[in-house]
Formats: C-alpha cells, sequence, structure tokens
C-alpha cells in the first residue's frame, strides 16, 4: 500500500473509532425495577456462599443474621497480607532461609539453559514458603452476641424465629430480621463504596436489656491452598501470639492488631493494621486480646461504622453519612454504563440470562473492581492462598469496558502493569530475552509464586494490549496512547524475542517448552499451540498500529508520516513469519503435532481455547494466511461433539457461546450460556466444582463479556444479536473487536 493510501485508513480508522458509543446514553430501561426484581432474598445462611456488600477493594461477607454471627463469612481485603516466617535455611539450619535462596530450575529452551521460577526440590522449605506467602488476611469477624443466653448454651441460627434477609441491589445493602426469645431483632449492612468501611445498623429492644451486642474477634491466617468457605483458622481464631493495642471510649474505638510472625520480604514485624470503629449511642467495650464486645445498654439502637487500614488514618463517618454515599453511588453505577432488558420474553432462558447477568453486575463491583486484579474467588474465600492470576485478568476485568464502566477499570489498569513492569523486565532478562515476561499466580509486590505451570503459561502476555486497545477505541486520544506505550512496547518486545525462529521451516516458533491455556501436555513437546499463536499475531499486529497511531500523532495526522519509524522491525518479522496455525484433518488441533487430537481424552478436556481464536480475538487482517473459518467451523464442531464439556468450568462456556456467536448460531451461543455445568447460585455466585472453589469469579466476568458481545456485536456485525423472539433492548454497548 502507498504511505498516503495508508495515512488514509488510518484516519479513517480514527474517525469511525471516535464515533464508538462509548459515553452512556441516556437510559430509557426501567433500569432499577429490573434490578430491584432479582434482590436475593434468604431465609437462612448458605453453607457455601454469604450474602456481600463491599466496594472491590473490601467486602463484608453476611449470614442470615446480616453479620458473621453462625457462618464466620470473611472481611477481606486488596491490602491485607500477612506473611509466615521464613524456613530454616536448607544449608544452615541455625539461619533463616531468604527469599533470594530460591533458584528455581534450569530447562533446556532452544539449545540454552533458561531458568524457570519452578520450585527446586532441593530448596523444599522456601519454594513452599515463596507460593504459600503472602496470603490474603481475613481482617475480622463481627456478629452478634446474645448475652446472657450465650453464656449458658451456644445460641444457634435453630434459635432464630422468623429469619429474613434482602440484598437490595439497587443500593448495596442488605437487610435482616429475625425475632430471638420473643423480641425482634433488625440489622442492616453496608458498605462504603471507595474507602474500606462497613456500616451496620442494629435495632432491638434486647440491646437496651443488654442482651444483645456486637463481637468483634480475629481469625489467625493458615496456609490452606484453597481456604472456603472461611478464611483462616476456626474455631480457635486469634493467635496467643497476636499483640494488640486499642483506644477506648464511649463513642468511638480503635484497635491495632500486629501478628505473630516476621514479614520474610523485608524482615519488618508481623503484618499490621487498624479496626476504627465509631457509634452512635453511648457504647461500652470489654474483652481484651482480639476478643472484643460493644455493648450499648442506654438504646434500642446500635449504628456502627467500622473502618479498615493498614495506617490507622480514617476518620470514620457516622453511619447515615455513609449510607447517603453508598446509596448515591450505586445509584450511578446502575444509571450510567451499559444494560440489557430481556423481561419482554417469557422465555425461562431469558429470564435466567437476565438474573445472571444483573447479579453479575452486582457482584463484579462488589469483588472485582480493585486497585489489582481480584483472586479468583473473589472478596469471598481465598483461592490459591488468595494470590490472583495474571492470565485471568482478562475475564476479570475485560466486561467492565465493555459495560462502559472505564472508572472501575482504572482503579487497576493500566497501573498494575506499570506497577509489575520493574519485575516482569527482570523476569525477561534473567532469561535472556527482551522485554517484560508478565507473571503468573501473583501477590500485591508482582511476585509470580514458584511452579511448573505458573513458570510455563503465555496467554497472559498479550492481555495489556488487548486492553489498551479497547481503552483507546473508547478514547481514542493522544494521551491514552502514551499512556499505555511503554506498556505494550516492553509487552511486544518479549513476544518477539520469545518466538523462535526456526530455520528448517523458515517460521517462527512458540515454545517448547510452554503450557498452552489447557494446561495439560507435556511442555517439552508443545510446540506451536493454535490459540496462542493467534493471540501472538493480535499483540503484535495491534502492538505495531499502537506504535503507527503514535507516527500518527507526532506528524499531528496530517504531514505525510513514516508509519514504521519507530516500530521494532522484530515485530513485523515475527507477525509475518509466525508458524501458521496447526490443522489437520480440516480442524485446529491444540498444538502442532498433538497425536489423535480428537480421541485422547487428555487432549479433549480443560479448557476449549481453539473456541477462542475466533470468538475472542478477531480475525487476523495481516500475513500471508487468513483465517480460514470452515476450520473454524469444523473445529466448534467437534468441540461441540467431543470436547469433555463436563468437566469444563467456569469461562469455558461463555468462550465457546462467543465463538458459537462470531459463527453465527446464536442457540448454541445460548445453550452455552446456560448449560448445566456452568451454574450460578441464588445470589448469583459462581459454583467453582471439583477444582475450584466456589465462587469462580472469572464465569461471572466472561458472562459479562459474552452478554456485550450478544448486545453489542462486533466489528463488522454490530447491535443486538439476542433472539428477535425475545424482543431485548440494550443500550449503552460499545461495539466490540
Ligand atoms: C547450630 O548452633 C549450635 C549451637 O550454637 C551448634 O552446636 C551447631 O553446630 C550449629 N549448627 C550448624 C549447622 O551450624
Ligand atoms: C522437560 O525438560 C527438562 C530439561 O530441560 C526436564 O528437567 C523436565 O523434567 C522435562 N519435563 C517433562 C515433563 O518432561
Ligand atoms: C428470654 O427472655 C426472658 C425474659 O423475657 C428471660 O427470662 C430468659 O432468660 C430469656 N431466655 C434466653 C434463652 O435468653
Ligand atoms: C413469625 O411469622 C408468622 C407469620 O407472619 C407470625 O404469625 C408469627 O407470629 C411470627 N413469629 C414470631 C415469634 O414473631
Ligand atoms: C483451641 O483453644 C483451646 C482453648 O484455648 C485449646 O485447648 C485448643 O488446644 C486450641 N486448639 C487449637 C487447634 O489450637
Ligand atoms: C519489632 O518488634 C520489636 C520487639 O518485638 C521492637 O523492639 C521493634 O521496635 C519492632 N520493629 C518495628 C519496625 O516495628
Ligand atoms: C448510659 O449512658 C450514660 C451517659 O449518657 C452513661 O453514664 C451510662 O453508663 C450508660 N449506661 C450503660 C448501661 O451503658
Ligand atoms: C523446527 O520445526 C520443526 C517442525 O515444527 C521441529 O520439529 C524442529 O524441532 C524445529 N527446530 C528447532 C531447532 O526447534
Ligand atoms: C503539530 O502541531 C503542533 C501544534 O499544533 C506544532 O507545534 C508542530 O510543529 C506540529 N508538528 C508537525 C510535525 O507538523
Ligand atoms: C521509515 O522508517 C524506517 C525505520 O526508521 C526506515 O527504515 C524507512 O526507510 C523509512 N521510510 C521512509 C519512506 O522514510
Ligand atoms: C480451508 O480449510 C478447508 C478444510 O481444511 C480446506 O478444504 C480449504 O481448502 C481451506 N480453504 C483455504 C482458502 O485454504
Ligand atoms: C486424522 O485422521 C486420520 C484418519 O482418520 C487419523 O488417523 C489421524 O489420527 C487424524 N489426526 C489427528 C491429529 O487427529
Amino acid at each position: 500500500m502507498h504511505i498516503s493510501a495508508v495515512l488514509a485508513a488510518a484516519a479513517l480508522l480514527l474517525v469511525a473509532e471516535a464515533a464508538n458509543p462509548t459515553k452512556p446514553t441516556k437510559p430509557t430501561i426501567p433500569r432499577r425495577k429490573i434490578v430491584q426484581s432479582f434482590n436475593v432474598r434468604r431465609n437462612a445462611s448458605s453453607k457455601t456462599t454469604p450474602l456481600q456488600v463491599g466496594n472491590g477493594n473490601l467486602a463484608f461477607g453476611a449470614d442470615i443474621t446480616g453479620l458473621q454471627t453462625f457462618q464466620p463469612y470473611s472481611i477481606l481485603s486488596t491490602w491485607g497480607w500477612h506473611n509466615f516466617s521464613l524456613p530454616a535455611s536448607a544449608t544452615d539450619s541455625n539461619k533463616t532461609a531468604s527469599p533470594s535462596d530460591f533458584t528455581g530450575l534450569d530447562w533446556d529452551t532452544h539449545g540454552r539453559l533458561v531458568n524457570y521460577d519452578q520450585p527446586n526440590p532441593a530448596e523444599k522449605a522456601i519454594s513452599d514458603w515463596l507460593i504459600q506467602n503472602p496470603q490474603r488476611i481475613n481482617l475480622a469477624r463481627i456478629g452478634l452476641d446474645f448475652g446472657n443466653a450465650s453464656r449458658s448454651k451456644p445460641v444457634t441460627e435453630a434459635d432464630l424465629v422468623n429469619a429474613t434477609q434482602e440484598l437490595d441491589l439497587w443500593t448495596g445493602s442488605i437487610k435482616s430480621s429475625f425475632v430471638f426469645n420473643g423480641t425482634a431483632v433488625e440489622v442492616e449492612t453496608w458498605a462504603h463504596p471507595e474507602e474500606d468501611m462497613v456500616g451496620i445498623a442494629i435495632r432491638s429492644d434486647l440491646l437496651a436489656s443488654g442482651d444483645l451486642g456486637l463481637f468483634i474477634d480475629f481469625p489467625y491466617p493458615d496456609t490452606n491452598k484453597f481456604d472456603a468457605p472461611f478464611v483462616g483458622v476456626y474455631p480457635n481464631t486469634t493467635s496467643p501470639d497476636d499483640t494488640f493495642q486499642t483506644v477506648f471510649d464511649p463513642w468511638y474505638g480503635t484497635i491495632q492488631r500486629t501478628l505473630a510472625s516476621k514479614d520474610g520480604t523485608n524482615d519488618a514485624n508481623g503484618t499490621s493494621y487498624y479496626l476504627q470503629l465509631q457509634w452512635n449511642n453511648y457504647g461500652h467495650v470489654s474483652g481484651t486480646k482480639g476478643k472484643y464486645l460493644l455493648t450499648a445498654a442506654n438504646s434500642t439502637e446500635i449504628l456502627f461504622v467500622a473502618a479498615f487500614s493498614s495506617a490507622g488514618d480514617f476518620v470514620p463517618m457516622s453511619f447515615g453519612g455513609l449510607t447517603d454515599i453508598a446509596t448515591d453511588w450505586w445509584f450511578d453505577y446502575w444509571s450510567t454504563g451499559a444494560f440489557v432488558d430481556l423481561t419482554a420474553s417469557n422465555a425461562s432462558d431469558a429470564k435466567e440470562l437476565q438474573r445472571r447477568t444483573v447479579l453479575s453486575q452486582y457482584l463484579t463491583v462488589v469483588n472485582s473492581a480493585s486497585t489489582n486484579p481480584p483472586q479468583e474467588s473473589g472478596l469471598v474465600n481465598n483461592g490459591w492462598y488468595g494470590k490472583f492470576h495474571l492470565e485471568m485478568a482478562f475475564w476479570h476485568l475485560v466486561h467492565f469496558a465493555r459495560w462502559g464502566h472505564f472508572d472501575l477499570l482504572a482503579r487497576s489498569l493500566p497501573d498494575m502493569y506499570t506497577r509489575f513492569l520493574p519485575s516482569s523486565i527482570d523476569r525477561a532478562k534473567k532469561q535472556g530475552y527482551n522485554g517484560a515476561r508478565w507473571g503468573k499466580m501473583t501477590d500485591p509486590t508482582g511476585r509470580s509464586a514458584p511452579g511448573e505451570i505458573n513458570s510455563l503459561l503465555i496467554w497472559q502476555q498479550p492481555h495489556p494490549i488487548y486492553f489498551a486497545e479497547l481503552h483507546y477505541r473508547a478514547f481514542p486520544n493522544a494521551s491514552i496512547l502514551h499512556q499505555w506505550d511503554d506498556i505494550i512496547t516492553a509487552t511486544a518486545d518479549f513476544m518477539a524475542s520469545f518466538a523462535f525462529f526456526n530455520k528448517t521451516t523458515g517460521v517462527y516458533d512458540l515454545g517448547p517448552p510452554l503450557y498452552p491455556v489447557s494446561e495439560t501436555g507435556n511442555p517439552n513437546a508443545t510446540i506451536n499451540p493454535a490459540f496462542e499463536l493467534a493471540y501472538w499475531k493480535f499483540g503484535l499486529d495491534t502492538a505495531i498500529r499502537w506504535k503507527q497511531r503514535l507516527n500518527n500523532v507526532r506528524n499531528n495526522g496530517t504531514t505525510r508520516a513514516n508509519l514504521t519509524a519507530g516500530v521494532p522491525k522484530a515485530w513485523f518479522d515475527v507477525r509475518d513469519k509466525l508458524a501458521p496455525l496447526p490443522v489437520e484433518n480440516g480442524t485446529f488441533t491444540v498444538y502442532e503435532g498433538v497425536p489423535n487430537m480428537w480421541t485422547d481424552p487428555a487432549t479433549t478436556t480443560d479448557h476449549p481455547a481453539l473456541a477462542g481464536i475466533y470468538g475472542w480475538l478477531p480475525p487476523s487482517t495481516t500475513g500471508p494466511l487468513p483465517l480460514n473459518l470452515t476450520v473454524v467451523k469444523n473445529t466448534a464442531d467437534r468441540i461441540r461433539e467431543h470436547w469433555d464439556l463436563k468437566a469444563s468450568y467456569g469461562w469455558d462456556f461463555p468462550l465457546l457461546a462467543m465463538n458459537s456467536l462470531r459463527l453465527g448460531d446464536v442457540k448454541q451461543a445460548l445453550a452455552y450460556l446456560l448449560d448445566p455445568s456452568f451454574a450460578f447460585d441464588d445470589a448469583g455466585y459462581p459454583i467453582g466444582g471439583s477444582r475450584v472453589p466456589t465462587p469462580y469469579m472469572p464465569s461471572s466476568g466472561a458472562l459479562l463479556q459474552a452478554v456485550a458481545m450478544l448486545a453489542g456485536g462486533w466489528d463488522g456485525s454490530e447491535g443486538s444479536h439476542f433472539p428477535k423472539e425475545w424482543n431485548a433492548t440494550v443500550e449503552g454497548f460499545s461495539v466490540g473487536l
């Protein structure tokens, strides 16, 4: 193409992108009515999931009392983490090991030894420590104390009469009520939408008679990989070695908890944080050493605010102030961004999809709109010690862009990648690559936990480019281009240098060693996984376009830009000479040369990433081989017939649905979204199953992503794709890639 033609095309692209309907339109759908029709009502505590209030960085899990009285659900945060003491040194038992003792393993990688963060049997103790630490801590447990009634015999949930509760999605709050020993008790539970504070109101004559109070205690952390449904040590909670410093007066209290063990990474003393309390009526706090009781015997009402922080610098506000702010915030949230109205249909599938969608819109704010990507079980309980997985960041976060909630996305992006850039550059450099290699199972410092799969997975790598592209489509301006440029450059530099030029075949190979999305097979034999090749191509292609846009900006979009200036040549080389997607017998294969693709159950289990080549990525428009849609279609058919979908879970189903959708099969797409293995409980929590705990939050994000595709379409097929007979109304969606 002649340069001026390239320029013209680029300018057109800018105009087309600017026209994207990303600004929320004035809502016409009766959103409040629809949202509140899915308010969750319970009459007993669930044994597996709480009802939650929260803000993405802190969430409070409630049982039937609206608190943590009978079921010790958690208060988890983005910032509350803890390290157990370091183990003894492997070489000198009188000394403490250091994280720097960990050296990992060297594996042959295209004829050279590359060091991977994998557990080395000779370093078992420090490897285990690095996997298990830090772990996310349950900040406290707050519940009702039944005074004298509970001193003789423990009060249980069975002692409550007429227990009932409702989570009001529209205000992000819970109202609970019951009768105890003939007297009514009412509890309201709220969270501040931006600060880590919880507001609690208790109303009952039992307060005035001194027969009801609030207890607070502090669960001790443990090293369970999956700490579900409850986080921490039970029934014994506070460690005798924790220290507590308290100040109490009749309206206010501060508890500073310092956990006993030392922080291994910087040798400071244990994790320390504050719980600051404020209440409205003359109250009295008793107790010591992490077990406290608040009573307010002059009144039939306690209005209570609890603020959690690592610095103890909050000025807790009044309960009424908190509920006003929360009410306004949730009103704004529900009134802006995109929305789907399926209520004109009586189809049970439409009703269930609407339910899942609305509840996911709520739960992703509470659990996923944080400064780091959330862990897979959100702020409900702990999986993988509370750490987050960078490959999962896509499913957790991308829907916020499609639904027009960039404010929530901006809490973590692009800052999270900027924070992890230095350690990711180190990782790449240590392995002899350019750029930044993003980690996998990650803690807030950016450290990726040792693990064979953790160190060999690669599909997290292009994510920042995908995020950046959506961000730019919504706000096509130079500031966004600059904001992401370093991240995109380092990401693409790694991708180009990781690809290995195979002199025999004349193409760039991915792996070995690597693990594909499905985490199965021998990593030493895995070469050219189909999805990863497609994602590499998309990533490099988009990174090139990014630089070209920057060139355009530098030239004010008018003068003769040299669009290839400043674009590393290697990006073009690798993009255009990547190995072709492996195809055998007319279908894609998971990787090149995989034996018995469709007959070996070991290959047709786990995540069916082949569906992502078209379902998730726009078809490639560059390079020698256009995407062969016959092969895409054949592959989709084979997956439906042969894949072990009963063993599939989570975002597998939305991914399959998006593939079916792009292939024009809406019916199949909906069947995947409502597959019995893709289940959501009464409160909308995605059921985990045998492999991951409940909830498995990537399902919620992926569902919203698939619904956005149904509602907003994608380039070349814009608009709603819901079945005509559903009479769906949609508003505020941007067009997908
Ligand atoms: C550890 O310390 C003890 C007592 O000081 C000493 O007897 C022992 O030799 C030391 N062990 C090592 C491995 O240095
Ligand atoms: C892969 O190769 C490395 C040596 O490069 C070896 O240590 C490792 O055990 C191999 N893994 C498998 C699963 O074969
Ligand atoms: C129930 O309330 C009565 C007074 O109304 C009191 O005497 C009794 O001890 C209470 N029972 C329990 C289990 O608290
Ligand atoms: C429980 O609710 C039922 C139905 O509203 C009512 O008749 C009954 O009196 C209530 N029980 C108590 C102990 O309040
Ligand atoms: C729990 O606490 C009790 C009483 O303080 C003690 O007897 C018991 O050993 C503790 N159990 C555990 C597992 O720490
Ligand atoms: C750590 O704890 C020791 C005693 O437990 C104390 O003397 C020291 O000041 C503490 N250090 C910090 C940084 O808090
Ligand atoms: C009730 O409040 C007053 C101050 O207003 C206080 O002196 C008194 O101790 C309180 N009574 C109880 C039981 O807390
Ligand atoms: C080149 O590609 C072929 C076919 O994929 C493969 O068998 C061979 O191992 C590759 N060569 C190197 C040096 O990786
Ligand atoms: C672009 O525009 C700015 C101000 O509008 C001007 O200073 C600059 O010289 C222009 N650059 C080019 C390459 O035309
Ligand atoms: C554009 O820039 C590239 C890289 O800087 C250079 O190799 C190429 O010759 C330039 N092309 C033109 C037409 O100036
Ligand atoms: C697409 O793939 C099908 C099935 O393998 C094949 O028959 C067809 O020739 C391919 N089309 C192109 C244009 O390569
Ligand atoms: C392709 O089909 C042939 C004949 O049915 C079969 O032997 C072979 O295993 C198939 N290849 C793959 C990768 O499934």
